[in-house]
Parts: structure tokens; C-alpha cells; sequence
């Protein structure tokens, strides 16, 4: 069964608690025709963002979560916990990769935390410059794939998105072009099939904005965006969200 498209924005380390009750509030307003629409904001404006949402259709998700389910790990936050109060949290952002040191195997358990704690997923992916200059970004994106998903159910296929985020795009405004977005994007779609994921779903991300956001979508294998600095801006955000809603 094909999946609705996704927009998810990916507040990072930004926002105050009163930028994101605004900006929640002002997102919380669109009323998407088709298509999901999600905001990660930071952990401390999950509460506050929850109330602003509340009764509405916008999703609400947490950036990362721990890998371990509950006790002594300090600055930790586990996947229950989010499932008391969200719905999504990404798993494997090329920041927590490079920034944070997360390896595959991190990645791995932090999704099977989130799949076990019965939220969903989103697994970032995704090559650096020198890996797409070599010609590997193929094989880095598998090998990542192939990582993450070891020993993951294939019938955890709908609650997992794949996010497409070649590094090297991410909050440089070098965004991928629509052909490349759309090979890579097909490539993962085989790939996690062929990984026994049951109706895999896969986002772009990386610079996507309301200007390239309708170029963007148009690949038939994109099946939503991982929005980063444009969804800090509720019109740009909303206009992304508009050109993937039809
Ligand atoms: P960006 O970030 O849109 O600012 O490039 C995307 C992301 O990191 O998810």
C-alpha cells in the first residue's frame, strides 16, 4: 500500500521555549490534505510543543533517543520515554554519526529501541563529499542500510522512513539534484526490499527549501523530505509542505 508523503521538520539545537510554541502553533495550523506532517524539536520543548499540537494532525517526533531502555546512563533519554510523548524520533542523523560517534552498531540499537518502545522511525543515511567524490556513495548507503536493519522484522517496514541525507547537502544549501535525489532514493527502496522491509518508505533530505522543494519531489521514488534550517521558518516550512501535499 503506497504510504502518504512525509514532511518532517528537524529543529536541531535551535529555538527558544517561545520560538517553539510560535512556531509549533503556526505549523499546527495547516491542515495537510494528504500528507504526514512532523516536527522534532529539542527535548526540553517536547512538553510545550505537545500542548500546542494537541488535537491537531501535526506529528510530533525527538531527535534521537538512548539505545539502552532505563538505569544508570546519565543525559540519556530512552525510547519509552519518548513514547510517552511522541510519535517518531529520528534514529542515525549524520550529525549524532560524525558529532556524537555514533557507529552502525549504535544506530542499530537505537532503532530496535524505537521499534520496541513502539515508535516510529526515521533512519538518516547518507554519503560524505569525499564518499560521493570516490564514487562510493552507493555502497556506503548499503552498508549503512544493511547495518541498521540486521536482525530489524520486515514486517517493521511501515513504521520505519528511510531519510536519503547526502552529508555533504545538509545546512550547506547545496541540495541534491532532483535526478541524483531520485537514483539514490530508488537504490534504497531495492535495497531495504531486498533486506526483507515490508513497503519501505523514503524521504530527501539535505538544504531542501520552498524554492527547489517542487523539483525535489518530483522523482517518483521520493516519498517525502527530512527538512533541517527551512523548517525553523513556519512559511517556508509550510510552503515545503504544500509542494509535497497533493
Ligand atoms: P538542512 O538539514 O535542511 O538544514 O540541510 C537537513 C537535516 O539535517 O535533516
Amino acid at each position: 500500500m503506497t504510504r502518504p508523503r512525509q514532511v518532517i521538520g528537524n529543529w536541531k539545537m535551535n529555538t527558544t521555549r517561545t520560538e517553539a510554541v510560535e512556531l509549533a502553533y503556526r505549523i499546527g495550523t495547516v491542515a495537510p490534505r494528504s500528507a504526514v506532517v512532523g516536527v522534532a524539536p529539542p527535548f526540553p520543548w517536547l512538553a510545550p510543543v505537545a500542548d500546542v499540537l494537541r488535537g491537531g494532525s501535526v506529528q510530533l517526533g525527538a531527535q534521537t533517543c538512548s539505545a539502552y531502555a532505563h538505569g544508570a546512563y546519565t543525559g540519556e533519554v530512552s525510547a519509552g520515554m519518548l513514547a510517552e510523548a511522541c510519535s517518531f524520533v529520528l534514529v542515525g542523523h549524520s550529525e549524532r554519526r560524525t558529532l556524537f560517534s555514533e557507529t552502525d552498531d549504535i544506530v542499530r540499537a537505537k532503532l530496535k529501541a524505537a521499534l520496541g518502545a513502539g515508535l516510529n522511525a526515521i533512519l538518516c543515511v547518507g554519503e560524505s563529499l569525499d564518499e560521493r567524490e570516490a564514487g562510493e556513495h552507493e555502497l556506503v548507503v548499503t552498508r549503512q542500510l544493511r547495518a541498521a536493519l540486521d536482525g530489524v522484522p520486515g514486517d517493521a517496514g511501515d513504521r520505519i522512513t528511510i531519510a536519503y541525507e547526502p552529508v555533504w547537502a545538509i545546512g550547506t544549501g547545496r541540495n541534491a539534484t532532483p535526478d541524483d535525489a531520485s537514483t539514490m532514493a530508488e537504490l534504497i527502496l531495492t535495497a531495504s526490499g531486498e533486506l526483507g522491509l515490508s513497503n519501505p518508505q523514503v524521504l530527501y533530505g539535505g538544504s531542501v527549501n520552498a524554492a527547489n522543494a517542487e523539483s525535489l519531489i518530483a522523482g517518483a521514488a521520493i516519498g517525502g523530505f527530512l527538512v533541517g534550517g527551512a523548517s525553523l521558518k513556519a512559511d517556508d516550512f509550510l510552503a515545503i509542505v504544500a509542494a509535497a501535499d497533493v
